[in-house]
């Protein structure tokens, strides 16, 4: 049984002490494909390192995170852009509007998503987004493209039915990690919604572990812990969630090589 970690940041600076460790437990586990998100200019770096060590395990994406988008966003697109090209990059992200914490910053938000979902089109890459508290603004930008000109992931998906099912019939799959092992998650109801063959598997380790390691750092290794609640909302085995959220992994991410 294999899985598709869709979404996350395995590199040193999440886990200095360990990294190895950590990877090596994620691919006993069965996880042995992990895509890693890129947040700002400085994760490059961190990811190419990842890569090097693991290379049948490790994909790279490359984007400006929303809540990274600051006063030098112009500089840090620059610095990104030349990053398009590196070894196992198969999409952009993580790249989105986040509203939570701060709106400081929304229409440079705006415009620096707007720019890397240009990179995505132009060079026919899936996006991997990353939206909080603003999926309207989100859509009304992701809707000034023409259908089928974007692809990709609604990673850590925290929207509602609406916005699920606008993004499955654009050719988003939903990102399903350890929040729908939480108690009265709302997401299980989105999962039940949109269906197992729109759904993809991801961590967002290290943050947001699923029961039974809620509050403690995450692994790619806890993706079975996730896949089972899955196959509990669905009552089927976890060996077809595992087939069919891999084959989900692969039929977006294209450059992902078996
Ligand atoms: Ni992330």
């Amino acid at each position: 049984m294999t899985f598709v970690d869709t979404h996350s940041h395995l590199y040193r600076e999440s886990y200095p002490d360990n990294l190895e460790e950590v990877v090596q437990r994620a691919v006993a586990a069965g996880v042995d494909k992990m895509i890693l998100g890129c947040v700002n200019q400085d994760t490059p770096a961190q990811i190419q390192e990842a890569v090097a060590l693991f290379p049948q395990n490790m994909y790279a994406l490359v984007g400006l995170h929303p809540e990274d988008t600051k006063e030098d966003w112009e500089a840090q697109l620059e610095s990104l852009k030349n990053h398009l090209d590196d070894k196992q990059v198969v999409g952009i992200g993580e790249i989105g509007l986040d509203y939570y914490w701060d709106r400081t910053y929304e229409e440079q938000q705006k415009e620096v998503f707007f720019r890397q979902l240009c990179w995505a089109r132009d060079l026919g890459l899936p996006l991997s987004l990353h939206i909080r508290s603003a999926y309207p603004d989100a859509i009304a930008i992701l809707k000034q493209f023409r259908p089928g000109e974007l692809s990709g992931v609604m990673h850590c998906f925290s929207g509602g039915t609406q916005e699920a099912e606008w993004a499955v019939n654009h050719n988003f799959a939903i990102g399903v990690g350890g929040t729908v092992t939480f108690k009265n998650s709302k997401v299980q109801d989105i999962v039940a919604h949109v269906g197992l063959e729109n759904i993809v598997l991801e961590t967002d380790a290290p943050y947001l572990a699923p029961v039974p390691h809620r509050g403690k750092p995450n692994e790619s290794a806890y993706i079975p812990f996730i896949a089972q609640k899955v196959a509990d909302i669905f009552q089927v085995s976890l060996q077809t969630v595992a087939d069919v959220t891999t084959e989900n992994a692969y039929r977006i991410f294209t450059k992902l090589t078996r």
